[in-house]
């Protein structure tokens, strides 16, 4: 018993000390000083290198970090998150990614996943319709008459090494498994666009500037729309193999694991964020280590891996018509750009110049936005503000692609809204969002509120 003791004391102190090794030079007295532990879990003791890669035995800045082959394009030395950054974790080293994000799925089969830890959960993550999209995927190219099949054959996967790759089930699936589980034999990598045919030769006839162009297949853009549709626009988002494009307030997230367990700023609203409401919608933060800006977006809230997971950090994928379930489940829709108007455009159209215009378009895809006050990302920082001017709808804090969320509420037939309880509430009433709904009655609040406290309680 005595012996077994002093082994597992000894155990302890080796352990310790071999932790304290691998973070020695970046909690020197310039560097990380406070940072708070990543994995806070007592039954493991990881030191920085375990996770980030890096040399710990020095103080030295250039000799300790990872440096990257594409410095310009993270905005180097920076550790925030860059702005629509698409393919960059792909195209960067295996070395710096791990560095950068050690959750990022490129990295994870290596730290999260290393033998004795999250092998499992890693192999899932990858095989994870959030991580290769198939299903809207397959339904787009079969229901508009890409690929004559209804199995989804086409999904986003890549390997360390940053190459798209292949998806295997193994062993393959029987066709019961796959007629009523909804098994997936193997997916593989959409093909390059220039080299798909439009489905139907017929479209080449379709007038104006926008058809397909006379030349031949696979020449100019006589290619598939769908798949050219696919490749080019952010229907997903990017996957979780990406980080998401970071430029909105409300719309900041990492990669891989990260992207659900390290929590970012999004939503001022508590009832979406919890105990994190607090700390904005412009993804800055709050770390008690001094090396980072406090005045810069892109950063996680803190340095801490949580399964506490607010919903927040869901509705920055899950806003797009096709991912939408928690932005609906929030009780907001991306829907019409009218409803409260008066308050969204300004008084004399605006005259943006073609370059305004494609800045303004590569940020949030639609065209409305042009016209539109909320193009200005300080006005769509606090367009939650003006809920209490509005007298149909209300605004949401969150704003993935930079979109406009407004809350549904219930009405009868005839326009008459109503609360919770199926009573008319009057159009008038100058309280009538206040206390009548569900999420913003004491009550539900309350609720909330203890929830929010067990769960903190128990991160
Ligand atoms: C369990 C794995 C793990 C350990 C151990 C770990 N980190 Fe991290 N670290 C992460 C992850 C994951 C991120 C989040 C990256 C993101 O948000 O994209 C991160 C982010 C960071 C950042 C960037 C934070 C920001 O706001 O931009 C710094 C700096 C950092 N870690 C330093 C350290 C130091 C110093 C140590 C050792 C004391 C350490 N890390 C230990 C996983 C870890
Ligand atoms: C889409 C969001 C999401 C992603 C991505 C994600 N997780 Fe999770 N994870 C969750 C949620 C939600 C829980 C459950 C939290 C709870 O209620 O305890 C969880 C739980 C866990 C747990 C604790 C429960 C258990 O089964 O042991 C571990 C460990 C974990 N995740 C590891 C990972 C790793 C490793 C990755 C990356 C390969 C990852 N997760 C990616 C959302 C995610
Ligand atoms: C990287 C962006 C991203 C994040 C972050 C994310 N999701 Fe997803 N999720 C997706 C995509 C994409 C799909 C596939 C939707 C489709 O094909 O229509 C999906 C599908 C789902 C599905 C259905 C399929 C499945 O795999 O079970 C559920 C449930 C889901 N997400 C829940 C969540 C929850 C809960 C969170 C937060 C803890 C979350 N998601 C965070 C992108 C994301």
């Amino acid at each position: 018993m005595i012996l077994r003791t002093s082994l597992t004391v000894l155990w302890t102190l080796t352990a310790g000390a071999a932790q304290a090794q691998k973070s020695e030079g970046c909690l020197s007295a310039k560097c990380h000083v406070n940072t708070e532990p990543m994995h806070a879990s007592p039954a493991v003791r990881l030191g920085c290198t375990d996770c980030h890669g890096g040399n710990a035995a020095t103080e030295e800045k250039l000799k300790a970090h990872v440096l990257p082959k594409l410095p310009r394009e993270w905005n180097w030395p920076s550790s925030a998150n860059p702005e629509r950054s698409y393919t960059l974790t792909l195209r960067e080293s295996l070395d710096y990614v791990r560095f950068v994000n050690p959750g990022d799925l490129r990295a994870a089969p290596q730290t999260c996943g290393d033998a004795a830890c999250h092998r499992d959960i890693v192999y899932k993550v990858q095989h994870s319709l959030m991580t290769h999209g198939a299903f809207l995927w397959g339904a787009a190219l079969y229901n508009n008459g890409a690929v004559p099949l209804k199995t989804p054959i086409f999904g986003e996967s890549y390997d360390p090494l940053g190459h798209a790759r292949r998806l295997y089930t193994i062993p393959a699936p029987s066709p019961e498994e796959m007629r009523l589980k909804g098994v997936l034999g193997h997916l593989q990598p959409l093909p390059q666009f220039e080299a798909t045919q439009p489905g139907n030769t017929l479209r080449v006839f379709e007038r104006g500037i926008n058809r397909l162009s006379n030349r031949g297949f696979g020449t100019l853009t006589r290619t598939d729309p769908v798949f050219q549709g696919l490749q080019r626009t952010r229907l997903l988002d990017p996957l979780l193999h990406m980080l998401g494009t970071n430029d909105h307030p409300g719309d900041y997230r990492s990669s891989g694991c990260t992207a659900c367990h390290v929590l970012y700023a999004n939503d001022r609203d508590p009832v979406h964020s919890g105990a994190i409401a607090r700390y904005g919608n412009l993804g800055r933060s709050f770390t008690s280590d001094p090396t980072i800006p406090k005045n810069e977006s892109g950063h996680p809230i803190q340095h801490r891996l949580t399964r506490s997971i607010p919903s927040s950090q869901c509705v920055v994928c899950h806003i797009h018509p096709g991912t939408s379930y928690a932005s609906q489940y929030l009780g907001y829709m991306w829907w019409d750009n009218e409803t409260d108007g008066e308050l969204m455009y300004p008084p004399q159209p605006k005259q943006l110049s073609p370059e305004q215009q494609s800045r303004a378009l590569a940020r949030n895809p639609e065209s409305a936005s042009l016209r539109g006050n909320w193009s200005d990302q300080s006005f769509l920082q606090e367009l939650s503000t003006l809920n209490p001017k509005l007298k149909q709808t209300q605004f949401a804090d969150f704003h993935g692609h930079g979109w406009v969320y407004r809350a549904v509420f219930k009405h009868d037939r005839k326009g008459t809204l109503l609360d919770a309880e199926d009573r008319p509430v009057a159009h008038e009433d100058p309280d009538k969002f206040k206390s009548r709904l569900p999420w913003n009655s004491q009550r539900a609040r309350r609720a909330q509120d203890q929830r929010t406290r067990r769960a903190v309680a128990r991160a």
